[in-house]
């Protein structure tokens, strides 16, 4: 049987906000890893960071995690991916009401997919309830402060993607 200890973090991650990170030191809390893992789906993919660019942002915030927490990519179904890794959990998180129905879509369907594959909510911390990916890259594209809320280097990175492209 696989481990029941390792769980699975499922993402676009484009790019890490400190929203995610605080999801995973969640989930560290209660699982001994966590593999934050990228979704590559290059049928329609409009990410401003490439996988390489992710996967390295996501490295340099957990390098001092240790074993505890692995980053990867894969293409193709989540629940192949979990069960390919000895995986049984995913986890993903809650902000808003507003998640709720897309999330419960998708955790349907993978049930659906790999019953013995179960998906933990948990609910993002009250300081990152507003923050997405999405909404951060908006943010800085129209020259606004991100600063509270992603990691440095993420910060870096955004601004040097927004000057290049002027
Ligand atoms: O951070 P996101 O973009 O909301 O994450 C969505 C993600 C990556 C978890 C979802 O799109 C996904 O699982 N993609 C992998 C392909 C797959 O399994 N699709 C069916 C999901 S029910």
């Amino acid at each position: 049987m696989a481990s029941t200890n390792v769980a699975v973090y499922p993402g676009s991650f484009d790019p890490i906000t400190n929203g995610h990170i605080d999801l995973v030191k969640r989930t560290l809390r209660v699982f001994d890893r966590v593999i934050i893992a990228i979704a590559i789906n290059p049928e329609k993919d409009h990410s401003l960071f490439s996988v390489d660019e992710r996967l390295t942002m996501i490295r340099e915030v957990f390098s001092g995690l240790g074993k505890r927490v692995k980053v990867d990519s894969f293409e193709g179904l989540l629940v192949d991916y979990a069960e390919r890794i000895g995986a049984q959990v995913i986890v993903r998180g809650l902000r808003a009401i507003s998640d709720f129905e897309y999330e419960f879509q998708m955790a349907m369907m993978n049930r659906g997919l790999k019953p013995n594959i179960e998906t933990f909510f948990m609910m993002t911390g009250e300081s990152y309830f507003y923050i997405s990916s999405r909404l951060v890259k908006e943010v800085v594209g129209l020259g606004g402060d991100v600063s509270d809320l992603v990691p440095k280097n993420v910060l870096k990175r955004l601004k040097s993607k927004f000057t290049v492209r002027g």
